[in-house]
């Protein structure tokens, strides 16, 4: 897969030495305002309302959490998963309140592509959140990007659309946001490599007996983060930092060698870029995604968080390094193989893993056999050209039937 330049998503930033002045309100969008991110997101907007003007909101199915956030933000634009969704939803509101509800893959592109809107913020679950990302990107947004299934399936389509309108992306990740911190200012010639921690999730301590066994309820009990279902899943498994590798590699333009990953049970060091000179520069602070979100919804700004308790190092005391078992959590590895394989490997890595997590969380496939499934699709993907949305949707759509056939079989 051919490398972008340098740190073409940071250095193309439009009107960063601009503030976000009080009497001009950032104008804002939020797909997937009823999930984990979402929320938090709308849990920082709320210490700084006069701030932000919310245009639109988007929710998959959680229509009383959507019409609850409608009725104190009342955005214009309100998105839902189907028509049906969208006239229950309508049910719900006030009737002084009367916003356009629209639906499906459409209706989250034109909420994503609001005339009016500033600042997107792409945080819907999976390759679902792939077309908004991609058409917020072809309007020309500057995105704060947590969906980053949309870069792993289609990284160069983005990085083109990002180019060609101006658009521009600030990762909202803990671990790309702490890079991006880290690399403001400094030359990308300067850099050496970038270090992505991970938690190593619940299971990092487990031998090979005790992970035949785990339970969906253990993995969702992520011991340092509150997440969604997906992606805590793929944090046990370490897919969640496979992918990541592969976001890094996109966002920062560098290669994959380039991109080492250690196990930090703390979380506390979010990650760490190294230059030329062996200066390590590392970004710390609470394992809240109200610190990262804050940061793209501000930036160039920083935006106070009141409601967070500062970190405080005395209490944390220790901070420990090891490298990730890949014998054990071979999905990292996977991801890592896929990337230097091509896009088309990318996007049947992403739809399996897709289908083998919704397998696991309805008890329908062991923990063990989630990389054993996405071994077996990339084993048969001979690969193809991947050179329109459509043919992304299309490969990611066979690969998971395949998948699911391979888990029945
Ligand atoms: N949570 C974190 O701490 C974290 C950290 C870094 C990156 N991320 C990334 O951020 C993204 C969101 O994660 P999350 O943890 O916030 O997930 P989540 O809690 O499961 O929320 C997902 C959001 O997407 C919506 N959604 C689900 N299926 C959809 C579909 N088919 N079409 C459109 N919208 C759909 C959900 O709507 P309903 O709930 O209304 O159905 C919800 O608003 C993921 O890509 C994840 O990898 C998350």
């Amino acid at each position: 897969m051919p490398m972008p330049n340098g740190f073409n998503y940071i250095s193309a930033v439009p009107g960063s030495g601009s503030s976000i002045a009080a009497d001009n309100p950032r104008r804002l969008v939020i797909l997937g305002s009823t999930g984990s991110i979402g929320q938090s997101a709308l849990g920082v907007i709320r210490e700084h309302p006069e701030r932000f003007r919310m245009l639109g909101l988007a929710g998959g199915r959680n229509i009383r959490l959507l019409a609850e956030q409608a009725r104190q933000w009342r955005p214009g634009m309100l998105a839902v998963l189907d028509a049906s969704l969208a006239r229950e939803l309508a049910e719900l509101l006030p009737p002084d309140y009367s916003p356009e509800i629209v639906h499906g893959k459409e209706g989250y592109e034109s909420l994503a592509t609001l005339p009016e809107a500033e600042l997107v913020i792409s945080a819907q679950v999976g390759a679902a959140g792939l077309p908004a990302t991609l058409a917020a990107a072809r309007a020309g947004k500057v995105i704060a990007l947590a969906n980053k299934e949309s870069l792993v399936l289609a990284g160069n389509m983005i990085r083109e659309a990002c180019r060609q309108s101006g658009a521009m992306i600030l990762p909202v990740d803990s671990e790309h946001n702490a890079v991006f911190q880290s690399l403001r200012g400094e030359k990308s010639s300067s850099l050496k490599q970038i270090i992505l921690t991970a938690s190593g999730g619940p299971f990092r301590d487990l031998d090979a007996a005790d992970l035949a066994g785990v339970t969906v309820r253990q993995a969702l009990a992520h011991p340092n983060w509150s997440m969604g279902a997906k992606i805590s899943v793929d944090s046990a498994t370490l897919m969640n930092k496979g992918l990541e590798v592969i976001e890094a590699c996109l966002l920062f333009g560098v290669e994959l060698e380039r991109v080492a990953v250690l196990i930090h049970p703390q979380s506390i060091v979010h990650s760490l870029v190294e230059f030329e000179d062996r200066s390590l520069l590392a970004h710390m602070g609470p394992a809240d995604m109200r610190v990262p979100i804050s940061y793209c919804l501000g930036f160039p700004d920083r935006l106070g968080l009141q409601s967070l308790a500062p970190l405080d190092l005395l209490q944390a005391a220790t901070l420990s390094f090891s490298a990730p078992r890949s014998t054990l959590f071979p999905c990292l590895d996977l991801a890592r193989q896929a990337f230097a394989s091509g896009p088309s490997h990318l996007v049947v890595l992403n739809a399996a893993n897709e289908t083998a997590v919704d397998l696991f969380l309805k008890e329908k496939l062991s923990f063990m056999n989630i990389p054993a499934l996405i071994r077996h699709c990339l084993d048969e993907h001979p690969g193809e050209p991947m050179d329109s949305l459509e043919s992304i949707l299309d490969l990611s759509a066979r690969t998971q039937s395949r998948a699911q056939n391979w888990a029945v079989r």
